[in-house]
């Protein structure tokens, strides 16, 4: 089956924020582009959208991915209107320069800048017939001008003494008292970066229509059918300033226009025509006061008179039998082919200037541009064409399930989440379920949350030989309570943004399980499914895998031989080459505590050398564990860990010549060498925070004190011994202390540290799909750093302390924040990986090791996210583009690798 898993699980009704179903009339907000600047003109063709601003640009962004391609230098004042030729190779973009400029809509060269031998004003907006290669554009002046392209080689070439840049400004340039010329603002001349090349054109004097309206020429369209005696022939709609609709018949030779006829609703005076459109022989036009007008083109009658809460009506858009009208009030209202209000939303913080419509994927989608400065998409899912379940594209039913996975509050470590991660674990298994695979909940010991088991069977053909990959990962995510209200967003919304999906859980884990499991129903649905898949997603990794393994020992049978162990929560070194992820450190959590026999005290009352203070003997004992930068004093910890050899030097040399090549500011090789070795490879002690008893205030002796603190552990130290000696070795540290308070040691959970084999098959399969999926990939260098390295150091030194001016070491936010300008200046692109990386990670998952042993199959990890996807912190994001080659890579190493 093709269409978005149905979830019919218990919905808690008593909680609104829940996942609710979708009101089916209201559209999705589908995604938001931010910018710096207003949006005027937009315009969508079958792979790009346009977005013309107040500050001359031209934004191109990916229908696919929602990614910005590039930023055109267009112009130098506003982009008021677009146009598209209909085979789409041309862009028209007008201005208030006033030019109108023809854009290739491959190269994104220009191919022609076209002006008016006269001052224009504003250029409002342009039209173009493709059958007559005309360009119409309509002005501020009241003129209509057009230009015949069949001409250009054959008319003179402008002097560029002509261009409207170098023409007086009959304000600034006019002679002030005593014939002093203002001078004109410095740069104001300046050459826009990809307003150069192409041909310059200027419009015949001849062809002008001077006053074809009594007003402003705000809106035109152009195009067949609206003449039904002569529905072939071309005609050019005009609104204007006065009040009035003019069609205009275009004549075969030259492209001149004459006036057909006026479309008038009779009142005296006019009120402006600001947006038109038009579907088959009804045009629709857009007014002041929430005014739209339509029109019978055949009778040539108004037939409507439509009021709307957008305020003026600035855009009107037509499609998928909904015609959406935006306006003043930053409202959209959708209206159905009886006229009928479908839906009115907010859709920007501003004004509405711009929309546009279009079918990607046979996915509808509406856009909308304001003075918001932003860009939003809009899924319109009530459409009345081909906009079914069926039709959706996969990856747009991934980021469904995805919207749907994200709303569930999957908080293992907060025990008022238990009820959201029972739920969250029945969504996924109804997902499962609704792919055809088996599925069964694996409980864990109570409290704890449930495993999802389900199994994806291969072809019944391969049944004799077939293998079986397992599959893991966690639904359960760290807490978003988002008190300092620093997300963007709610945490448990998924909301898109420039190209990412922003949401707690989303790249960690939640996004790459999706990936995964719409990989594996691909594959079945296409039949070329030759491997079993069987999926393991647990609810309490973030909590330590608690239960975990007693779980899946117990369903040993249930799950079967397992041949490979796959798995995908972790992250790339930067946000640009891929990497292979073949080891992670283990961890020890525990929380140490001092409790005294007393109550909590008052210091001034009872403070004295007489009393042993819980938080003191703390601070006493804490401080024996590590030594000056962090060196570990618990006897023989660093014994077991093994020495670098030659080859993994080598390994290392590789990942930082790739990263420098991408970013060269990262400076000195074997500096960031060693700080990745330091992170991957070397044991640490981190303590994480204190906790007292008593109010707090600092008058208080606390009853007690605790801190919590961790331990990373590398291959080759056993989790469970580090444990017992550290235990003894706080015991032994604190018998030296004399105290009379008590010390309790509790070992939270523990992880052991895995380190797979790169060479074997699955990271081989798995090296080939992210070189056909991702590679090689081509960037331009950056030009300027974004953040340094002490950007991620600690800013502030104590007053009594000169400043230490040593650069703080680089961490993973060095790598994260050194973002490549997609849209730089075009210099020569460098190739910036051939293959993906072999990395280790710093971080922990205790199951990994555990499944090897348990099931004697090797694992292998292949990070989804960029360094810069915020896991476990605010604002946690993932980029489409990762999600949906994430996911085309699974489909090639669930289909490849049983032919290895
Ligand atoms: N995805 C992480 C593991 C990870 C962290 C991989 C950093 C790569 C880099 C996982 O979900 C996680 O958070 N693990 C915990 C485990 C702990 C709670 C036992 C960790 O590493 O702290
Ligand atoms: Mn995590």
């Amino acid at each position: 089956m093709a269409g978005l898993p149905q979830y019919d699980g218990a919905v808690d009704t008593g909680s609104p924020e829940k996942a609710m179903p979708r009101p089916s009339r209201a559209p999705m907000l589908s995604h938001r582009m931010k910018h710096d600047k207003s949006i005027l003109a937009l315009a969508v063709s079958s792979r790009n959208i346009f977005a013309g601003t107040q500050g001359g640009e031209i934004l191109v962004y990916s229908l696919d991915t929602y990614e910005r391609q590039r930023v055109i230098e267009a112009h130098k004042g506003s982009v008021l209107g677009f146009c598209l030729s209909q085979d789409e190779a041309l862009l028209f973009s007008s201005a208030t320069d006033p030019i109108v400029n023809v854009w290739c809509t491959t190269t994104f060269r220009r191919l022609y800048a076209l002006w008016s031998p006269y001052d224009v004003g504003d250029i409002f907006c342009v039209a173009y017939s493709s059958y007559h290669h005309t360009v119409y554009l309509g002005a501020q002046n009241t003129s209509i001008q057009w230009y015949d392209l069949k001409e250009k080689d054959s008319r003179p070439r402008p002097k560029l003494t002509s261009h409207p840049s170098e023409r007086k400004d009959r304000f600034f340039d006019s002679a002030g008292p005593g014939g002093v010329q203002t001078p004109r603002p410095n740069g104001a001349d300046a050459r826009l970066r990809d307003a150069v090349g192409g041909q310059n054109l200027e419009i015949d004097k001849q062809d002008i229509h001077q006053f074809a309206h009594f007003g402003y020429v705000y809106c035109m369209l152009l195009g067949r059918g609206i003449l039904p005696d002569a529905p072939s022939d071309e005609v050019l709609v005009s609104g204007g300033g006065d009040g009035r609709i003019q069609l205009w018949g275009i004549n075969a030779k030259g492209g001149a226009i004459s006036k057909i006829y006026t479309l008038e609703d009779g009142r005296d005076e006019g009120e402006s025509i600001l947006s038109l459109a038009r579907e088959g022989s009804f045009l629709y036009s857009g007014r002041l006061d929430g005014e739209i007008n339509v029109w019978d083109l055949e009778t040539r009658q108004l037939v409507r008179n439509l009021k709307t809460e957008t305020d003026d009506v600035l855009t009107l858009s037509l499609g998928g039998g909904l015609l959406f009208a935006g306006g003043k009030s930053g409202v959209v209202q959708k209206f159905n082919q009886h006229y009928e209000t479908v839906s009115t939303f907010k859709a920007h913080g501003g004004l509405i200037l711009a929309s546009a419509f279009t079918t990607y994927n046979d996915k509808a989608t509406y856009v909308t541009g304001g003075n918001d400065n932003t860009i939003v998409i809009w899924d319109v899912q009530d459409c009345a064409g081909p906009t079914s379940d069926e039709k959706r594209s996969n990856n747009d039913l991934m980021v469904e399930s995805l919207i749907q996975f994200t709303s569930f509050r999957t908080v293992s470590s907060l025990p008022k989440y238990r009820a959201d991660c029972r739920r969250g674990a029945s969504f996924l298994r109804s997902v499962f379920q609704n792919f055809g695979a088996a599925t069964e909940m694996l409980n864990t010991t109570e409290p704890y949350n449930p495993i999802v088991f389900a199994k994806f069977r291969g072809n019944p053909a391969t049944a004799a030989s077939r293998k079986t990959i397992l599959f893991y990962g966690h639904y359960d995510v760290i807490s978003a309570e988002n008190e300092q209200g620093k997300w963007k967003h709610d945490p448990f919304t998924l909301t898109g943004e420039d190209g990412y999906l922003y949401g707690r859980g989303i790249s960690d884990n939640k996004g790459p399980i999706m990936a995964a499991i719409y990989a594996a129903h691909e594959l079945a649905n296409e039949q070329s499914l030759g491997s079993d898949i069987i999926f393991l997603i647990e609810g309490e990794e973030e909590s330590g895998s608690r239960g975990f393994a007693q779980a899946i020992q117990a369903k040993k049978d249930l799950i079967g031989d397992i041949d490979w162990i796959l798995l995908a929560n972790s992250y790339w070194l930067d946000d640009f080459v891929p990497c292979l992820t073949y080891g992670l450190r283990g961890v020890i959590h525990a929380t140490v505590e001092i409790e005294s026999r007393h109550p909590d005290l008052h210091s001034g009352v009872d403070g004295s050398a007489l009393l042993d203070e819980p938080l003191k003997d703390l601070v006493m004992l804490l401080s024996k564990l590590t030594g000056n930068h962090g060196k570990v004093l618990i006897p023989g910890f660093y014994d077991p860990i093994l020495p670098l050899t030659a080859d993994e030097k080598h390994l290392y040399s590789e990942i930082t010549e790739t990263l420098l090549r991408g970013n060269p500011e990262l400076g000195d090789p074997e500096e960031l060498a060693q700080s990745l070795m330091r992170r991957w490879r070397e044991a640490s002690l981190t303590i994480h925070r204190f906790q007292t008893s008593g109010p707090d205030n600092s008058t208080i002796i606390p009853r007690l004190a605790k801190a919590s603190l961790s331990l990373r552990l590398v291959p080759n130290q056993e989790s469970s011994e580090v444990a017992k000696v550290m235990t003894t070795f706080l015991n032994t540290e604190f018998q030296k202390l004399d105290s009379k308070n008590t010390l309790k040691v509790t070992i939270d959970h523990q992880a052991e540290p895995w380190l797979g084999d790169f060479n074997n098959e699955i990271f081989q399969t798995l090296e080939s799909a992210i070189m056909s999926v991702w590679g090689p990939t081509h960037t331009r260098r950056r030009s300027s750093v974004h953040a340094s390295k002490t950007l991620c150091g600690i800013s502030s030194s104590s007053p009594t302390t000169p400043a230490d001016t040593r650069p703080t070491p680089t961490t993973s936010n060095t790598l994260a924040n050194g973002s490549i300008e997609a849209d730089n200046t075009p210099s020569s692109p460098t190739l910036l990986f051939k293959k993906p990386l072999y990395i280790r990670e710093g971080g922990s998952i205790p199951s990994i090791r555990f499944l090897e042993k348990e099931f004697g199959a090797p694992a292998a990890h292949l990070p989804c996210g960029q360094a810069s996807d915020s896991a476990h912190l605010d604002n946690e994001r993932l980029r489409l583009t990762n999600l949906y080659n994430s996911k085309m890579i699974f489909k090639k190493v669930f289909r490849e690798l049983p032919m290895q």
